[in-house]
């Protein structure tokens, strides 16, 4: 029997770093062109920290203007998850800087390592708790500093990535009719060469000479994981669609995790869905991880392309290899 009530994203907000990483920035760095990069990952530009900047203070920012649109009071949040793969420390964790920062003085913080789908790792996890505790109001943030763990002598990574941060407020819809309709949670560690960040980890001590210097940054085999993305992308979001007695055209927009534009055009054409049906902005962040979905959504509100009652579907794959996809009333 399904629950009465249901999280509801009641406030997003969003924040970057202001600088800006261009293509043509990236030529002068690796071996490149704005034409590869362009073609290949529909990548223009990114933003990314200056050297004297910590994701931190953008999260903190993103959080504020949730908190804000949402009309609550720092003290109203009861718990704060941040998904990350890069925050500032591995002690503390980046939502214990954002309870700080924010003065959420009632709420518990922890972060959630589930890389590119932890975001939604982290929504899905904030309606379930919010279906229990219906007075609950729960702060899910997405933050990533990637620019910290790039190689930037690896022209196969460092073209990707950027820096970002993007939050929302989740509460309870007493009518139970808006929020979260159903979701995915998937992951599958067979392959999880593939896509590695093993520095700073406890395999190896600091500074130990058995760890590669590469290691010490993302590395990727970057054709096994597109296929992989694509096939888990499209089986996800058919699942979803198909158990809840749905076609891709009923939905309002499909907001997927911006890794690479053939991925979410390889998504779109396997829904048959059209160019407006599914939001895009990975040509002006690159791929921010779990920052990815929670900023894409807070433009997607912007541009006014999600309206009360739309039926959305968010779908996301990442490192791990982790998978999740969620259909959700507006
Ligand atoms: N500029 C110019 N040439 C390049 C570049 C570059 N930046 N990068 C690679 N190339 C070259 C390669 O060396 C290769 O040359 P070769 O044929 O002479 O060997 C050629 O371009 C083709 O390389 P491929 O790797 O086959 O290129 P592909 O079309 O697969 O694109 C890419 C590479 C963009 C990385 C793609 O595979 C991809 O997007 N993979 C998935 C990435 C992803 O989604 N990651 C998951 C999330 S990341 C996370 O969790 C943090």
């Amino acid at each position: 029997m399904r629950a009465k009530f249901s999280g509801r994203i009641i406030g997003c907000g969003m924040s970057v770093p202001e600088k800006v990483l261009t293509n043509f920035d990236l030529e002068k760095i690796v071996e490149t062109s704005d034409e590869w990069i362009t073609e290949r990952t529909g990548i223009k530009e990114r933003h990314i920290l200056r050297d004297d900047e910590v994701i931190s203070t953008f999260a903190i920012e993103a959080s504020k203007e949730a908190l804000n649109e949402a009309n609550l009071q720092p003290e109203d949040i009861n718990l704060i998850i941040t998904a990350t793969l890069t925050p500032d420390f591995l002690m503390p964790s980046l939502a214990i800087l954002i309870q700080n920062g924010i003065g959420a003085g009632r709420a518990g913080a922890f972060d959630l390592s589930a890389t590119c789908s932890g975001f939604l790792y982290a929504l899905i996890l904030a309606d379930q708790i919010v279906k229990n505790n219906p007075d609950w109001h729960i702060l899910v943030v997405g933050a990533e500093a990637l620019s910290r763990k790039t190689n930037w002598e690896d022209r196969t990574t460092c073209v990707l990535f950027g820096d970002g941060a993007g939050a929302v407020v989740v509460g309870g819809d007493p009518s139970g009719e808006k929020g979260v309709i159903d979701f995915i949670l998937g992951a599958d560690g067979s392959n999880w060469q593939l896509l590695t960040l093993k520095g700073g980890g406890s395999a190896y001590f600091p500074f130990d000479e058995r760890l590669p210097k590469d290691e010490h940054y993302i590395k990727m085999q970057g054709r096994e994981v597109f296929k992989i993305a694509t096939r888990m992308m499209e089986k996800i979001a058919l699942e979803l669609l198909e158990r809840n007695g749905l076609k891709a055209n009923d939905l309002s927009l499909v907001i997927p995790h911006q890794a690479n534009l053939r991925i979410i055009e390889y998504l779109r054409e396997r829904l048959d869905l059209p160019k407006e049906k599914v939001f895009v902005n990975i040509d002006r962040y690159g791929n921010t991880s779990a920052a990815s979905i929670p900023i894409a959504l807070y433009e997607a509100r912007k541009q006014g392309r999600i309206k009360d009652g739309d039926l959305l579907l968010l779908v996301a794959f990442g490192g791990g290899f982790t998978f999740a996809g969620l259909l959700m009333r507006w």
